[in-house]
């Protein structure tokens, strides 16, 4: 009775969070450019998506993901068969688990009229799906703990849904296990199966039960007569046989029954196997209503992101659907590292500590911009740094097993942050042009140079009165190595042979693009070099020059001098940038909406 309560329970916790969960697919948006719309319209817009979808050829095209890429997960195999086997073993066995064991009521015994749960095949194949789920962990667990950096970092909610599974198999194994040597259980069906028995043939069929199940009897033990065994076998035979196939089959429970035989009779008087029913079954009611809110929800969402992206052109998607669908990629994400592992940046967090910067890491994150949670300004930061210093190599988006387009989704969720107004410096970087190009039409002239003003403005509007010579710890987590290398080149040998002849300047690019040079740029190279002599720091800073400076070299080939013109453009940039960054950042707790 309570258990059933407990189970709808379980099951209304479970329906309310899912719904929950999905609902939030069409509220929350982390696109900057998508129309306004209600989630009502979001999700008509949706269902009028899927129609024309399932009414047009492009069904074949799901069947075929759904066989190819959600039931055999060949894109897994293609990428990793250590990880595919690991995911067969944990999807494969949990699924064989809740469809044939869990739910026996509903499926198994309807599909198979002679079913009984002690019969095989039963017995084995729940053995085996559990034995392939706890292979399937410890290949996770050794993965997560063991495999190649970077690792995916293990997060709170990872570890207790481990915890959660851990319980269901364990206490699912040692609850078999105590039956299985359990006198109660043995007394139980007796009464129920051998009611009709004579006091003698009891005293045989407990013997037997106690030869060949391994019931512990408080009454009996072994040896015994070969006539009472044979006796026993006969009375077994027309009694139980047909449903109870020997404990051996149950190969992981009888292992343990074995080994614990000495404490049968004690734990069976505290009702030992009682209680582990209870421990596994209220685990499993905690697993089933934790389901939505765990990545365990991404039983659903994998294949629905799988299969969304590939029948979605992004060109012709309405552009409501192109927000839900990244809400539910955003969902999708089971946090199995795969992205980070292939990402061409990632070996950047050896240098500067900050985890934002691999993909899987990122997810979290704007999981919690897209859910309107107030994000420090740091950890806004934080966030942009990693999404700037993306190259848009593509590598994660290839190596994601849940099809999550994470290409787009950064180039999205780029404009969105930005939006934010926290000053990001990586934007200074020539290379940052592609921001523009990948935001194409979509990014107006004002909002391509705001959040380029905002940076401009913290770097050069702060007004810095001196340079530091020695490089101090800075808030650019892991900056200090690369500044302490470029502070080399601030020895005044590096600038002091400067005779301002100009050929810096005019070997410049930049200058030679900029015809009304001085009032656009500010200070030139030389006189920049001029100015580094003469310690004018705040009208270096302000200098247009420095920024937009590419970098080429041409003029510190070209100085006559061997002045180190472009490496002290360098080291003038990681000064401005560092000072500004403690400037804005230190001691920061605000949350930024
Ligand atoms: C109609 C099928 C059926 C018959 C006949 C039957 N049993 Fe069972 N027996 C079961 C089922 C099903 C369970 C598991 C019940 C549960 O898990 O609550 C079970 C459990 C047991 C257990 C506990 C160990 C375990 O593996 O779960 C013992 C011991 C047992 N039976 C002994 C007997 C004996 C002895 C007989 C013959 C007198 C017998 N059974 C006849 C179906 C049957
Ligand atoms: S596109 Fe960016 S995040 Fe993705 S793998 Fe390349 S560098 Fe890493
Ligand atoms: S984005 Fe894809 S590859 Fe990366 S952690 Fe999530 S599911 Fe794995
Ligand atoms: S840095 Fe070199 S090229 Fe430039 S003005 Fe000075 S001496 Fe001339
Ligand atoms: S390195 Fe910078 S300053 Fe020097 S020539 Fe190239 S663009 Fe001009």
């Amino acid at each position: 009775m309570i258990e059933t309560v407990l189970l709808y329970l379980a099951l209304a916790v479970f329906a309310a969070g899912s719904v929950y969960r999905i609902s939030a697919w069409f509220r929350h948006d982390i696109r900057s450019d998508t129309p306004p719309a209600t989630p009502g319209a979001r999700f008509g817009a949706a269902l009028k998506g899927i129609a024309a979808t399932v009414f047009s050829p492009k069904l074949f095209t799901l069947i075929r993901v759904f066989v190819m890429d959600v039931l055999l997960q060949i894109r897994l195999l293609q990428r990793s068969p250590y990880r595919w086997v690991m995911h067969i073993c944990l999807y494969g066995g949990f699924m064989v688990l809740l469809l044939l064991h869990a739910m026996d009521g509903l499926i198994t015994a309807k599909l198979f009229s002679n079913y009984q749960s002690t019969a095989n095949p039963w017995v084995f194949i729940r053995d085996f799906a559990g034995l392939l789920v706890i292979v399937g962990v410890v290949m996770a667990l050794r993965r997560r703990f063991f495999g190649a950096a970077p690792r995916p970092l293990t997060a709170k909610a990872d570890t207790l849904l481990i915890a959660i599974l851990a319980v269901v198999l364990l206490s699912g194994i040692v609850l078999k296990a105590s039956k299985i040597t359990s006198h109660t259980s043995y007394l139980d069906m007796v009464d129920v199966y051998a009611a009709t028995f004579e006091e003698e043939e009891l005293n045989a069929l407990e013997a037997y039960w106690v030869d060949q199940y391994h019931v512990v009897s408080p009454n009996m033990t072994g040896p015994f007569e070969p006539e009472t065994l044979e006796a026993g076998e006969e009375l077994h035979e027309m009694a139980c046989a047909e449903c109870h196939a020997r404990p051996n089959w149950a190969f992981t429970s009888f292992a343990v029954a074995k080994a614990g035989k000495r404490f049968a009779l004690r734990l069976d008087a505290l009702n030992f196997p009682g209680l582990m029913w209870w421990l596994h079954y209220l685990a499993c009611m905690l697993g089933l209503a934790y389901v939505p809110f765990s990545k365990m929800f991404h039983f659903f969402t994998t294949p629905l992101s799988l299969m969304t992206n590939a029948v979605t052109d992004k060109h012709t998607a309405s552009p409501l659907n192109l927000a839900t669908k990244q809400m539910m990629e955003l969902d999708a994400c089971m946090h199995c590292g795969a992205c980070s592992l292939a990402c061409s940046v990632a070996v950047t967090v050896a240098e500067v500590p900050n985890a934002l910067i691999l993909p899987s890491e990122k997810i979290p994150a704007i999981r919690e911009l897209a859910a309107g949670k107030p994000l420090t300004a740091n950890r806004v930061r934080r966030l942009q740094q990693g999404l700037h210093l993306c190259t848009n190599c593509n590598h994660c988006t290839e190596a994601c097993p849940a099809g999550i387009q994470l290409t787009d989704l950064w180039a999205a969720v780029k404009e969105t942050v930005l939006q934010k107004g926290v000053p990001e410096f990586l934007l200074l970087s020539p290379l940052s042009v592609h921001r523009g190009v990948t935001a194409g039409a979509a990014l107006d002239s004002d909002r391509y140079r705001e959040p380029l003003e905002t940076a401009l403005g913290a770097v050069g509007g702060g007004r810095l009165t001196e340079f530091r010579q020695d490089p101090q710890p800075l808030a650019v987590p892991g900056s200090e190595k690369v500044f302490a290398l470029a502070g080399q080149w601030m020895q005044p040998e590096a600038y002091a042979a400067c005779y301002r002849c100009m050929t810096c300047t005019s070997a410049c690019p930049v200058v030679r693009d900029n015809p009304d040079e001085a009032a656009k740029l500010g200070l030139l190279p030389h006189q920049i070099m001029y100015a580094v002599k003469l310690r004018q720091w705040d009208l270096i800073f302000d200098s247009r020059m420095l920024w937009d400076c590419v970098g080429c070299y041409q003029c510190q080939e070209q100085c006559p001098q061997s002045v180190q013109v472009a490496d002290v453009l360098y080291v003038l940039k990681n000064q401005a940038i560092s000072r500004a960054v403690a400037r804005e950042f230190a001691g920061d707790r605000k949350g930024v909406q």
